[in-house]
């Protein structure tokens, strides 16, 4: 798995600049996600990892490569890419445009057509859409073929600008579980762009938090939910909402102790604690009984964990 890094990155638009003195590292088999406000510069940083912008200033480098003396053809090749825009071919049917790497490729018909079937399995396009021009498409089923010609020569490396942008939420919860199953399982590195707070909380293993151009803090989400560098990023977070945001990001498990006081209701070890805060809030109890995922017995879970150790936001109690 090759990593990726960003060594003292600049990049000017005329006057504007993108990225200022842009350092980052992306361990192999990261999930990254660059999040910043609009005009921050996360397109950008994306498309210098395929070599479709090329620094001015500083390098960046895959598996310890500059990226600036690949073959960009070739290099990109290796990494799927799904752009801000769809970006699917207009001319060529959705499995035309799914099958479009693999035919680079030289990969045979049929083993084409397998990964097509496979691919539009794993990404709800049914077949019907198969034969289809992208405008005969919604926003959302491009959106899906456009993850789907992605993932189909199975690369290394997935670049993705906001894939999920014009989804409906239930559609966009399917494919954000789709695509951590999809990491989880194959270990791909992947660099997510969003504007979207809580799909980076849930998605990333690395969260990139970026202002006009620069980095302004990198690390696991829950670390900087615990501890945001400044109020920028606290306000990006949510301001009120990071306590919540932070209950979204705990188990169940990490609060419960084994008693038996008599509790009503039940609720899974690795469900979150906001989950458990919305069955009492839901049910009216303030103690429920905590279960494995084979229902075994484990302890309970009091309303008082959740909020007196629950600790949002001010970190370390349980540390
Ligand atoms: N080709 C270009 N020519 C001129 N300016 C550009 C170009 N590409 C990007 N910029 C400018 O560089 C800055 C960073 O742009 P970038 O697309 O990386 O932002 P972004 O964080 O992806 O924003 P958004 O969330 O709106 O997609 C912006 O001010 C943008 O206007
Ligand atoms: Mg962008």
């Amino acid at each position: 798995m090759k990593p990726i890094a960003f060594h003292a990155v600049g990049k000017s638009f005329g006057a504007t600049h993108a990225l200022c003195d842009f350092s980052l590292e992306i361990p192999g088999g990261a999930f990254c996600v660059l999040i910043g406000p609009s005009g921050c510069g996360k397109s950008t940083a994306l498309r210098m990892i395929n070599a479709m912008i090329l620094p001015d200033q500083g390098r960046v480098t895959v598996g310890g490569e500059d990226v600036a003396r690949l073959d960009p053809v070739e290099h990109r090749r290796h990494i799927g890419y799904v752009i801000q825009s769809v970006g699917l071919f207009p001319h060529w049917t959705v499995a035309q445009n799914i099958a479009a790497v693999p035919r680079l490729l030289g990969w045979s018909k049929p083993k084409q057509a397998d990964r097509v079937e496979e691919m539009a399995g794993l990404l709800g396009i049914e077949p019907a859409l198969l034969e289809r021009y992208p405008h005969e498409l919604s926003g959302g089923q491009q959106q899906r073929a456009g993850v789907a010609r992605a993932l189909a020569a199975d690369p290394e490396i997935i670049l993705m600008d906001e894939p999920f942008a014009a989804l409906d939420p239930t559609s966009r919860a399917t494919l954000q579980a789709e695509l951590e199953r999809i990491h989880a399982r194959s270990g791909k590195t992947i660099v997510f762009v969003t504007h979207d707070m809580d799909e980076a909380l849930r998605l990333a293993t690395q969260m990139v938090v970026m202002d006009r151009g620069h980095l302004v803090q990198s690390g696991a989400p829950i670390e900087i939910l615990r501890h945001p560098a400044n109020s920028l990023v606290g306000a990006f977070l949510g301001g009120g909402s990071i306590h919540m945001r932070l209950l979204d990001r705990l188990a169940v498990r990490e609060r419960s102790t084994p008693r038996r006081t008599g509790a009503t209701g039940a609720i899974a070890a690795g469900a979150s604690l906001r989950q458990a805060l919305d069955l009492m809030l839901a049910t009216g109890s303030t103690r429920l009984a905590v279960v494995d995922e084979d229902g075994t017995w484990r302890g309970e879970i009091h309303i008082g964990d959740i909020i007196a150790g629950g600790e949002a936001g001010t970190s370390d109690a349980s540390a």
